[in-house]
């Protein structure tokens, strides 16, 4: 291979996703995959809209590459993922030094593109799909550890949150074939990986049909997981409006779908929700929850949440602080409301909460959490966990860390456990972070 790709990605698994399917075919067209910026034929970055700072953050990034381009003239420099769809050809215009701009639908087309800029052309293409899985596309799994895969079933949103840019970027929803699914998990497993997450923008909506056979996100769940028991199945990222009691029975009774959901709540106020056009009130939300608990007792939890949504009272506010009390969350990601061009928000609603709120609001979820987090982490010590050890500790080589199924990141001695191993870890102590332990 003479030709060098070096791809960064920005944001969600789903982009990481997204980045072996475009590496595989850049590799089908004779690039090789560094790790080396300087060597690189092709830059690519894959780009996340979710919020005005990730863009912010990859429009300083792409800066960065212009002095590459005056070394190496035949440099070229794209830009992928939601940015791209979102932005379009202004991009070229804005940023001249980019050659290429490929929306999330588009990806096949990107050895064409890049052949059709030899001549010093700027070209986009940012066509949106109805069908496009890369279901035939075999992955370069882009991960170091070999350990944990990711597998995407389904793509693009057609729920329409009112503040969210997906369904723009990433088109309508679509559900992959399972026969492809399968044959990639089985792929994996002679690989050697351990651990597969199902990945979608709200996987509990795949939807299958053919011959007159429905099978739909539980099936499909069990169908993975069924490949082998020495593998184990997460998925993310789930709705709370199909969250079924079919799919809560499925991951209770099946041993290595993984005891841990991660589902957004976004706000704890049902009028809130509603502004948001979330399609679940308070107490429906509540109610999965309960029915989790009944079914699975020990699930990990885990949520999104956004402070300072347009109209946002300090009441509704309140019941978020409350709900994520009651539901006693081991993690959530917490993020400020950000208005995103052409989204319902944008367009009908006032950005009206001001930043110095908002960030009040934010950082009283982020200490409520850390109490949270801390208060389920000291219920775990003097459990055993059963553990994939995915990684040599930060602080010494001489300890491993590894998830439990609940999805909680444990530090321990490393005795004779190798990367890839399964071990019971018995809790010792823990903090906010992490739980600390030892080999039994
Ligand atoms: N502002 C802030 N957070 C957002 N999210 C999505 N859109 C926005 C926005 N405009 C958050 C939601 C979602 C997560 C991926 O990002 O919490 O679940
Ligand atoms: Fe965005 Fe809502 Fe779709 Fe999630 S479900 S990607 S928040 S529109």
């Amino acid at each position: 291979m003479t030709k060098k790709l070096y791809i960064e990605t920005y944001g969600c698994q789903m982009n990481l996703s997204d980045s072996e399917v475009v590496a595989s075919i850049l590799e089908k067209d004779g690039y090789g995959i560094t790790d080396e910026i300087k060597e690189a034929d092709v830059i690519f970055v894959n780009t996340c809209s979710i919020r005005d700072h990730a863009e912010r953050r990859v429009r300083n990034r792409i800066q960065e590459f212009k002095h590459l381009k005056e070394i190496k003239p035949d440099l070229k420099i794209g830009v992928l993922g939601c940015m791209a769809e979102r932005l379009k050809e202004t991009i070229l215009k804005e940023e001249n030094f980019v050659d290429i701009v490929v929306g999330p639908d588009a990806y096949r087309d990107i050895p064409n593109l890049i052949e059709e800029t030899k001549d010093g052309r700027q070209i986009a293409n940012t066509i949106l799909s109805l069908e496009e899985t890369y279901a035939d596309i075999n992955p370069v799994r882009l991960d170091k550890n070999g350990i944990s895969a990711f597998i995407s079933i389904m793509r693009g949103c057609d729920n329409y949150c009112a503040y969210c840019v997906v369904p723009y970027t990433r088109g309508h929803e679509r559900s992959r074939d399972p026969k492809s699914i399968i044959r990639e998990a089985k792929d994996l497993l002679v690989k050697g990986y351990k651990e597969i997450t199902l990945l979608g923008q709200n996987v509990n909506s795949f939807d299958w049909q053919e011959n007159g056979e429905k099978i739909n996100f539980a099936a499909l769940l069990k169908m993975v997981a069924d490949v082998s028991p020495e593998i184990r199945i997460r998925f993310s990222t789930s709705h709370p409006k199909d969250i079924s009691d079919e799919l809560i029975e499925t991951i209770a009774t099946t041993p290595n779908i993984c005891n841990s959901i991660h589902l957004p709540v976004q706000s704890g106020s049902s009028s809130c929700l509603k502004r948001m056009k979330r399609s679940y009130t308070r107490e429906w939300y509540i109610n999965r929850i309960d029915k989790i608990k009944e079914l699975i007792p020990n699930c990990g939890l885990s949520t999104d949440v956004i402070a300072g949504f347009c109209g946002e009272t300090e009441d509704e506010h309140k019941e978020t602080l409350s709900v994520m009390k009651y539901v006693g969350y081991d993690y959530a990601f917490m993020f400020k409301y950000s208005e995103r061009p052409d989204t319902f928000a944008a367009n009908k609603l006032a950005d009206d909460i001001d930043e110095k709120t908002k960030g009040r609001r934010l950082q009283e979820i982020i200490k409520l959490q850390q109490e949270l987090g801390y208060n389920s982490n000291l219920q775990d010590i003097d459990k055993v966990f059963r553990v994939l050890v995915d990684n040599i500790s930060k602080r010494s080589n001489l300890q491993m860390a590894g998830r439990n199924d609940q999805n909680k990141v444990i530090v321990f001695d490393k005795k004779d456990s190798k990367l890839g191993d399964y071990v019971n870890v018995k809790c010792t102590s823990c903090t906010a972070a992490t739980l600390k332990g030892e080999i039994v």
